[in-house]
């Protein structure tokens, strides 16, 4: 038995200025924009510069959904980051984050879920916010995926974008209707081999070699992982469902994660939730990895679209492979 309830405060997002559509990647692959709008759904997206980090858009993400709350930046006594593509190896993205946002000494951490990772970060923060330990948790999504991607791999180097969403998932009084009511995750290693950056960890620590075979950059084997997307969302958000005695029915909006927009309309016909009742932005920001559902989240609570009082349903899949579903209502 939980001894509080856990709701989200608010939610920020960015994306770096530099706009890439699919015209200008046909000049850098053999593809062409009929090719990725069908298959994927996708138009543009935002790429970082050669100087831009992720803690340079997370801290701006961040700060927008700090100011965005009720919550004052010296009550925040959480940071998690859901990231891959930190700044570096080490010291985490949140303890630079920590630092540029000039919070005090509270504790800070990255998780490594791939594009799962800002559910898996919002299982935790939900957890943290029950039991009492801490009151305000600041959870970020941000991945630059564009700096680790193979630019001669066509599958996969039309399909990025950077990005960072943020949002507060702060202590709820027993009577506010808002709430983050359950949360499911998931993995199988044993499939971790279908998306992988192979060098510069402990196996494969960076070398010419490695460099040479091009082992620092994304290899995906992308229908496999099509494949398993659909049947882990579908299955995640069912249980979590059925666990709180509810249908797809009644959820007001579905935030998938934004992979492909084929994958989106599988899940939604699986589901059986009309197309109007999914949040897609795919189109404009492709994909960004653990930001992509924080940032649906902002820009749907920012036009109003999603209310207080909504339920939502937030689901994603991704490298590990890893997925998992949060149910919760606005
Ligand atoms: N332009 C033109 N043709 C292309 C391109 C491209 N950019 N990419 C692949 N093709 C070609 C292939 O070479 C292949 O040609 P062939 O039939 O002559 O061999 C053909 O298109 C079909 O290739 P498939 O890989 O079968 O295409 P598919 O319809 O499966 O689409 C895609 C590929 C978009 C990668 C899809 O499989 C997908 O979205 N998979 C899921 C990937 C995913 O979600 N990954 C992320 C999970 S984790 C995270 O989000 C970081």
């Amino acid at each position: 038995m939980s001894h509080y309830k856990a709701k989200f405060a608010s939610f920020g997002m960015h994306v770096p200025k530099k706009v890439v559509n699919n015209f200008d990647l046909e000049k850098i692959v053999d593809t062409t924009d009929e090719w990725i709008r069908t298959r994927t759904g996708m138009f543009e997206r935002h790429h970082c510069t050669k100087d831009e980090a992720a803690t340079d858009i997370a801290v701006v993400a961040a700060t927008k959904a700090i100011e965005s709350s009720q919550v004052k930046y010296k009550d925040i006594d959480l940071i998690i980051t859901a990231t891959v593509t930190g700044d570096y190896n080490f010291p985490s993205a949140s303890c630079i984050l920590q630092k540029r946002l000039g919070l005090g000494r509270i504790p800070a951490f990255d998780i490594s879920a791939g594009c799962t990772g800002f559910v898996y970060a919002l299982d935790m923060a939900k957890q943290y916010v029950e039991n009492g330990t801490k009151q305000n948790v600041l959870v970020t999504g941000v991945d630059i995926l564009t700096k680790i991607t193979n630019w001669k791999d066509r599958g996969t180097c039309v399909l990025f974008g950077d990005g960072a969403g943020s949002t507060i998932v702060t202590r709820a009084e027993r009577s506010d209707i808002s709430e983050i009511m359950d949360s499911i995750t998931f993995a199988d290693g044993s499939l971790g081999d279908l998306l992988i950056q192979e060098g510069g960890g402990s196996r494969r620590p960076a070398s010419h070699e490695t460099v040479d075979q091009n082992l620092h950059t994304i290899y995906m084997e992308g229908n496999k992982i099509y494949r398993h997307a659909i049947k882990s969302m579908q299955a995640s958000t069912e249980e979590l469902l059925k666990r709180n005695k509810m249908t797809a029915r009644d959820v007001d909006w579905v935030i998938p994660h934004q992979a492909n927009l084929r994958i989106i309309e599988g899940l939604a016909d699986k589901l059986r939730v009309p197309m109007d009742k999914v949040i897609v932005n795919i189109e404009k920001y492709g994909n960004t990895s653990s930001a992509t559902i924080p940032m649906a989240m902002a820009e749907a609570v920012g036009s109003s679209k999603i209310r207080r009082g909504d339920i939502i349903l937030l689901t994603s899949f991704g490298a590990g492979l890893t997925w998992g579903s949060i149910l919760a209502r606005y």
